[in-house]
């Protein structure tokens, strides 16, 4: 993505990059400020730093954002449900090494914003997350331009794996089958039970209470259930008599709190939600202002993750 729109970053926004560091599980920390061959990242083979700054073997990420010389870090590691782990390290030690923080991972939201974006402000940095919800579409920006608006709830369809599931057992396929055609979409989580069982919903969930109702919220307090006990033949009995399931994320402010679920519903042909099928997803927010708004984002690509990242970077380098 970054490849792909490098005319556009340099001439309309005055932003030029060079990637000075990759880092994975298994490829390791590899730096280098002279810059990596961006095409080699992509296909996984960056090779290891040439420059004396980093000849040394890096082993942690301090060191590793040291030797990159990192302004920006783009942290996409896999979800941690349990505790955000190690994203909630990668972005701290970013922020306290003076770099802006841009992920999709929505681990540290839930388990860490609080903290991660006091720590941005104090250094004067930002800690940007959009694509953790919706794939990019700016839900968490649009808020930043609805100031002092009241959010009192929400409804959605925030996990597309169980979505695709849910419309091709519709169509006929059993749930194996089902699953395979998500993970071979690539939009699975890395773990694919964190879907099935409604954990990356109720991340997304608590994701949204935490940030834009301002009520941090715990996983444990999201009644939440999956669709690991729906069969196909249910799946699609509801579907022929026109009251299809949905795996649904809902939240609604209360006098103490916080209210909020996730869990498979039937829902009438007539509910715009019975409409978003496969790996489209759909959001409806409750404000004092507007009584309801509604997004939906129909069909996207991986690319649509990576551009909310994208997006973020500008954000965090130009606003
Ligand atoms: N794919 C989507 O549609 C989508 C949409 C929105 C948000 N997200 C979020 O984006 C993140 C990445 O998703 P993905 O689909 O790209 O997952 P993925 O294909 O499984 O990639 C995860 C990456 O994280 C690395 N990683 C995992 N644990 C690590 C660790 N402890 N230390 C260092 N690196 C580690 C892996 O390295 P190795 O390969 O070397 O193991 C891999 O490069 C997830 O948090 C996901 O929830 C994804």
């Amino acid at each position: 993505m970054l490849l792909d729109r490098e005319h556009e970053l340099r001439e309309r926004h005055g932003i030029s990059f060079r990637i000075t560091g990759v880092a994975t599980r298994h490829l390791g920390w590899i730096a280098d400020p002279n810059g990596l061959d961006p095409q080699a990242c992509v296909e996984r083979a960056p090779s290891r730093a040439k420059s004396p700054e980093s000849d040394a073997k890096l082993t942690n990420i301090h060191d590793w954002l040291k030797a990159a010389r990192t302004d920006v870090l783009f942290e996409a590691t896999a979800l941690n449900v349990e505790s955000g782990q190690p994203a909630v390290d990668h972005i701290r030690a970013a922020l306290e090494h003076g770099a802006h923080a841009i992920t999709a991972n929505k681990g540290p939201i839930v388990h860490a914003y609080r903290k991660l974006r006091d720590l941005a402000a104090a250094r004067g940095k930002r800690f940007l997350f959009e694509s953790t919800v919706m794939d990019g579409v700016p839900i968490f920006s649009l808020f930043h331009q609805l100031p002092v608006i009241h959010l009192q709830g929400f409804h959605g369809i925030l996990n597309s794996t169980t979505n695709v599931i849910l419309s091709e057992m519709e169509t006929g396929l059993s749930f194996d089958e089902s699953l395979k055609k998500a993970q071979s979409l690539g939009i699975a989580e890395t773990d694919a039970t964190h879907d099935i069982d409604g954990w990356d919903a109720a991340v997304k969930t608590a994701a949204l209470v935490t940030v834009l109702m301002d009520i941090p919220i715990l996983l444990e307090e999201i009644n939440r259930e999956g669709i690991r006990n729906l069969s196909a033949e249910a799946v699609r009995a509801a579907r022929n008599e026109g009251r299809p399931y949905k795996l649904i994320c809902r939240a609604k402010r209360e006098k103490s709190g916080v209210t909020a679920t996730v869990r498979p519903e039937q829902l009438p042909l007539t509910d715009p939600m019975a409409q978003i099928t496969g790996t489209s997803s759909y959001i409806y927010f409750e404000t004092d202002i507007f009584p309801g708004l509604a997004i939906t984002e129909e069909n996207p690509g991986l690319y649509a993750t990576a551009y909310g990242m994208l997006a973020d970077f500008v954000r965090a380098t130009t606003i």
